[in-house]
């Protein structure tokens, strides 16, 4: 998968009300998978977890071994809940495909992580546009095992619900995709990937890392909010957390003001900028979003 619809502003399904979020979940029908559906999870499970090896963050890869998971077959929600209850209180529950951002932010709000329930055919296996199991279960769901990445993902839902007061969701939505999608960490044993954007994507696995096409500039929160993304492709510009906890402590205060200054100072940014305040670990040749463009 390159890239996903999200739940932004342009989501086609609209704000929707927040308590209106058990209308949009159900059971996730794990009887009902055929086999060639589990043979589809197993093919991309075996793939994508010799990719990440390397790739992915310590906490990501520390959560994929905490799930216990079976890689034969399409996780059960339920199960996997139980172990991701008793460490940081997230549940998986099962959506049939995008929901409006207020349930969604709602769900977040209460520690409930929505995932698609169906998988994509096997002529999709490296690119969808609405998130499937793959994506949602093997990209999210490992993360939502570590306590910090946890608390925010909670922030991020009640952030999203006084965005909509301020009428500046497609800012936070950027946040989100810069961050729970598309983010990067650096560790002490080098650049590594934590948003399941990537994580789910064979080709952004090695791309997002290791080609020298793409941006990669540290985290600012403000920037971050100014820079628009691109849905067809992979990303041209990547931001860079020290830690989760930067991640958290950057985000965890009330973000009106900086809302307010947004909507004053109207800037954006193309996703290939660099602007003259950014910290930049790479500046990319944008090589691969050229060759694109012929
Ligand atoms: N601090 C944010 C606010 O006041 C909420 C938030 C936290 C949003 C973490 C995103 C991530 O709106
Ligand atoms: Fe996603």
């Amino acid at each position: 998968m390159k890239a996903e619809k999200v739940q932004d502003s342009g989501n086609p399904t609209g704000h929707g009300k927040p308590e209106d979020w058990p209308k949009y979940i159900g059971d996730q029908g794990w009887e009902n998978y055929t086999s060639e559906e589990h043979g589809v999870w197993k093919t991309l499970f075996e793939r994508q977890k010799e990719i990440v090896k390397g790739r992915a963050c310590k906490e990501y890869l520390d959560g994929i071994a905490a799930l216990e998971m079976d890689q034969t077959q399409i996780p059960n929600f339920e199960e996997a809940s139980k172990i991701l209850k008793a460490k940081t209180g997230w549940e998986v529950v099962a959506v049939k495909g995008l929901i409006p951002d207020l349930p969604f932010f709602q769900l977040l709000a209460e520690r409930k992580f929505p995932a698609g329930n169906f998988i994509r055919k096997p002529d999709q296996m490296d690119y969808i546009e609405e998130p499937d199991v793959f994506h949602d279960f093997f990209g999210h769901v490992p993360l939502l095992a570590n306590p910090i990445f946890a608390d925010y993902m909670e922030a991020y839902g009640k952030g999203g619900l006084k965005a909509h007061e301020h009428g500046t969701i497609t800012n936070l939505a950027r946040l989100y995709w810069y961050t729970v999608e598309f983010g990067l960490i650096q560790q002490d044993d080098g650049m590594r990937i934590y948003g399941a954007g990537i994580l789910s994507s064979p080709g952004e696995t090695k791309f997002a890392v290791e080609s020298n096409s793409p941006n990669r500039i540290g985290f600012d929160l403000k920037r971050v909010m100014q820079t628009n993304y691109r849905v067809d492709d992979y990303q041209q510009s990547y931001f860079v957390i020290d830690s989760f906890d930067q991640l958290f402590s950057e985000t965890y205060a009330d973000f009106s003001k900086l809302y307010e200054e947004i909507k004053q100072d109207k800037t954006e940014y193309a996703p290939e900028d660099i602007a003259g305040s950014d910290n930049v670990f790479t500046k990319g040749t944008q090589e691969y979003a050229k060759s694109k463009d012929k």
